[in-house]
């Protein structure tokens, strides 16, 4: 009886680290607000990024190259020219709507940003690469 107790409790312990780990795992409930300090983004701006970005490109992302290109988490940390070339990449893969990548779409069309969402964060690249340049 007693080992069955301890067997018990393993299980139930393995189950919960199961849990937490599927929890954790889920890169689309990552948001901006995990920036606690540095970059800030005006509200509309981080709307759309928390939808339609921030899971693939922070600290969570699944993918190497995704993060390569771009850490919305890490954006107070580049320097000025990076920066610079950061938000012109942005402005093109927003302008053409090349993100979120077609596959990711296919399986969660809804976290397609609308037009105007588009339309917000390329007006907004497009202004911090202007101040950024002044
Ligand atoms: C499903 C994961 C995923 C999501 C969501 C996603 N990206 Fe990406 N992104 C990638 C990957 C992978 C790459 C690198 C490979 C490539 O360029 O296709 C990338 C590359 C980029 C680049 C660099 C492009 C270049 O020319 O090198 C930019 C800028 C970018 N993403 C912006 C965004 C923006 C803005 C959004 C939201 C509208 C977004 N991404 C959403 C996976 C993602």
């Amino acid at each position: 009886m007693k080992r069955l107790g301890i067997l018990l409790v393993i299980s139930a312990f393995t189950i919960a680290v199961f849990i937490q780990m599927n929890i954790t795992g889920n890169t689309t409930s990552a948001t901006t607000d995990e920036v606690k300090e540095g970059y800030k983004f005006p509200k509309k701006v981080k709307a759309v990024i928390d939808k339609s970005c921030y899971g693939c490109h922070s600290e969570k992302g699944k993918s190497d190259d995704a993060k390569e290109a771009l850490r919305w988490d890490l954006m107070d940390e580049y320097d000025k020219s990076k920066l610079v070339s950061v938000m012109d990449e942005i402005i093109e893969v927003v302008e053409k709507q090349e993100m979120p990548p077609k596959k990711m779409l296919e399986k969660k069309p809804d976290l397609k940003p609308s037009e105007k969402e588009y339309e917000t964060l390329a007006k907004w690249a497009e202004k911090e690469a202007d101040k950024l340049l002044d």
